[in-house]
């Protein structure tokens, strides 16, 4: 899985580089709530500047359909970069173009006109084939910056060969979003510890009443072929759940309905919305006894506070854990910001999509297009 890095474009000194980085950051009335994608992206920037190289920074934010709109305009993007790293030139949004999700030929020439080098530092959009991730390496000497070497070299080993005990946690509201991550790690994986949404669609196919919580029909049977004594795959369901009544509102503590912790069979209309509290004792042990731990999608829906204490104990033990600790870009990235514990773990990627498809798949197409280029 070798890809070309910063080291392999050779003097970038007066040479013009296109970067390619991933500042889809999340936006509130126009205002960035969270910049650490445009952070994650300054090591490259800096590297390449000191050695005289100059930049053109390129990202998409959003997914407009193919044309400008000013509510995905990159201006807020622009002047934070500004204040970050003035020296750098940042092109619109790439999506206000049909030719890059279309990966047109067109489009990549015009990206790549006047330019020298290509550097991939989008981690985030690199499992997207679109126009500026595959589309330059096919002609320019290219490699990947620090932010996307890192994000290889931390996630790509837990396919193979983590430390030991490996614990898995798996949380988020989708089971059919996780199963090729299940597949894969899973079965590498020591335990894997399943909260959140997706929970429930596992308690099913044991045969718990779930009451109104999130259910997937359709992937019930899986869920019960991974619980298998023989399935390869070590999965921890857990014992108890925090639920809503019926009549109450997630996110509206004022709107009324009970808030009660439960063990794993739920009456009719009771809603689960956070793994109990013997739970989050029970995962916060299995973590403290991991070396190495890969967490992806929250217990709950930690946004409203009644529900946020199981997605709190997870992030306070992966904290407080002494194994080498890893939080999938995405709602968990988000939970561990929100609980100001992002600096005790050792990474946080800045990929959602991109990191369970490379755990996934173990490759990604922005990966592939780097190994094909004419320096590599
Ligand atoms: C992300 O936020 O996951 C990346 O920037 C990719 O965005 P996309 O899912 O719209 O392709
Ligand atoms: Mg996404």
């Amino acid at each position: 899985m070798t890809v070309p890095t910063l080291e392999d474009l050779g003097d970038v000194d007066g040479r013009r580089v296109l970067l390619r980085a991933d500042f889809n950051v999340p936006l509130h009335d126009s205002e960035i709530t969270d910049d650490l994608r445009i952070r994650a992206a300054l090591p490259t920037i800096q590297w390449l500047l000191e050695r005289g190289a100059i930049i053109t920074a390129c990202s998409h934010l959003g997914r407009p359909k193919g044309a400008p709109d000013p509510k995905y305009s990159m201006d807020p993007v622009r002047a934070r970069l500004n204040e970050l790293a003035p020296e750098v030139t940042l092109l619109e949004n790439l999506r206000f173009n049909p030719g890059e999700t279309a990966n047109d030929p067109a489009f990549v020439q015009e990206l790549i006109a006047g330019q020298d080098v290509y550097v991939n530092d989008a981690f985030g959009a690199s499992h997207r084939a679109h126009a500026s991730i595959v589309g330059p390496p096919q002609f320019l000497p290219s490699a990947a910056g620090r932010l996307l070497q890192r994000e290889v070299e931390v996630l790509l080993p837990l396919r193979t060969d983590p430390d030991r005990p490996f614990v898995v946690i798996l949380g988020g509201s989708k089971v059919s979003d996780k199963l090729g991550v299940i597949e894969a790690v899973g079965a590498v994986a020591d335990t894997v510890i399943i909260g959140g949404g997706m929970c429930f669609t596992f308690l099913a196919a044991q045969g718990h009443p779930i009451g109104a919580s999130l259910l997937e029909a359709d992937q019930v049977e899986q869920c019960g072929r991974w619980l298998q004594p023989g399935s390869g795959i070590n999965i921890q369901l857990p014992s108890d759940i925090t639920a809503l009544s019926p009549g109450g509102t997630i996110g509206d503590p004022d709107a009324g309905g009970e808030v009660r912790q439960m063990g794993q069979n739920l009456p009719d209309g009771w809603m689960g919305l956070d793994i109990g509290p013997g739970t989050a004792a029970e995962f916060t042990d299995v973590i403290l006894d991991a070396r190495t731990v890969l967490w992806n999608g929250p217990m709950g829906v930690f946004e409203d506070p009644r529900f946020e204490a199981g997605t709190r104990a997870v992030a306070e033990a992966m904290a407080e854990s002494r194994a080498f600790t890893v939080v999938g870009g995405g709602d968990s990235a988000a939970a561990i910001k929100q609980f100001g514990l992002d600096a005790e773990v050792d990474h946080v990627s800045t990929g959602g999509g991109a990191s369970l498809e490379l755990l996934e798949l173990g490759d990604l197409p922005g990966l592939e297009a780097l190994r094909g280029a004419p320096n590599a």
